[in-house]
């Protein structure tokens, strides 16, 4: 089969196209038929030996993609060949085929495309683990979202007007934060500016509820600066390549609470929790009540390319890799 395959870390344009063979298949596990893979932040960091999970080389790429179902294993009960699914593999997705564990595949929705349904799961999956689960985000709370044009920002923005609190997105150019208003937010912070100053501007001095924070770096001590009394700072992912450090007088003055989330571990951790909000998802999916945003479609031989629009920030949304052809 052809695959993406990182034989030595290093620039993004040592990645190459390879013929190499199908993997083994494995209990407990279903082989699926990879028609879109996603591009999400890892899948540009860690060929550059820039991300914390360091896959021994050779290894192919890939967090996330979508296809059908080709083989099951004996002890998996519930798929079937034939049956189309979504899978977060954490890696191998830029291939012809691919070996997960039964608990990383999910059902697509009826009606849902392949490449919308590539980027379905980790992004919605973490907005609504962060937001839902982790933050306990509620009606009329202010939410204010850093990063907000990203892939798990938009599906951030969505999840915070579903719950009925006020969003502000913050991005950093005019046409991301358009599409952050597009997606419902209410009020628009450009990176540019001072994000302690703005958000206490915007909520009348008293500061933001909930924060989720997926960019790090200096954006973190600014924001973490306007959180609300009481407020709940999420950490969920760090962007900028940064990790931030937090100051403990600013959590212990405001009386908040910082809280790590991370739809990852959670799937590792209890895979069944996170089968339950998938499907959840899926259903608001089904009922329009979710927007997936895919802006940026590559063909499988322009994969360094894609990588490097996405980790150039030009991406508003998911990107996506056609593993076979459109
Ligand atoms: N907690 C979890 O469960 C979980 C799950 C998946 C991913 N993550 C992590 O969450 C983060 C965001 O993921 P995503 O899928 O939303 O990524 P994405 O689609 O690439 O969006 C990231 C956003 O961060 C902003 N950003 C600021 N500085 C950046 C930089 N130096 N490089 C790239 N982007 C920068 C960009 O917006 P502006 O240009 O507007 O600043 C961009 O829109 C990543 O670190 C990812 O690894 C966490």
């Amino acid at each position: 089969m052809k695959a993406v395959v990182c034989t030595e870390y290093g620039p993004i344009e040592r990645l190459s196209i390879q013929s190499v063979p199908a993997p083994a298949m494995k209990l407990g596990s279903v082989r699926i038929g990879v028609k879109v893979a996603s591009i999400n932040p890892p899948d540009v960091l860690m060929p550059q030996d820039k991300y914390h999970v360091k896959p021994p080389v050779p290894f192919i790429g890939g967090i996330e993609g979508a296809g059908v179902v080709l083989e099951v294993a004996p002890d998996v009960t519930g798929l079937s060949v034939g049956d189309r699914v979504m899978t977060y593999a954490g890696l191998g997705c830029f291939a012809e085929q691919v070996v997960v564990p039964a608990s990383r595949a999910f059902r697509t929705p009826d009606g849902m495309d392949d490449e919308t349904a590539a980027g379905f799961v980790l992004v919605y999956g973490t907005a609504h683990h962060v937001l839902v689960e982790a933050a306990a985000l509620k009606q009329d709370e202010t939410l204010v979202v850093l990063g907000a044009s990203g892939g798990i920002g938009l599906c951030s923005i969505q999840i915070g007007k579903a719950l009925g609190a006020r969003v502000i997105a913050v991005a950093s150019t005019p046409e991301k934060l358009a599409k952050c208003k597009e997606h419902g937010a209410d009020d628009l912070i450009r990176t540019d500016e001072s994000l302690r100053d703005r958000i206490k501007e915007l909520t009348g001095g008293r500061g933001a509820d909930v924060i989720m924070d997926i960019v790090g770096g200096d954006a973190t001590d600014s924001a973490l600066r306007a959180i609300a009394p009481y407020g709940r700072y999420m950490i969920a992912g760090y962007a900028s390549g940064i990790v931030p450090n937090i100051k403990a007088n600013l959590i212990f003055l405001k009386q908040a609470r910082v809280i790590g989330a991370s739809f990852r571990i959670l799937l590792e951790r209890n895979p069944q929790a996170a089968a339950v909000n998938i499907r959840h998802l899926s259903d608001l999916w089904q009922r329009k009540l979710l927007r997936p945003e895919v802006t940026a479609r590559y063909r499988f031989e322009q994969v360094v390319d894609a990588l490097k629009h996405v980790g150039d920030r030009k991406v508003i949304g998911k990107a996506v890799l056609y593993v076979q052809p459109e």
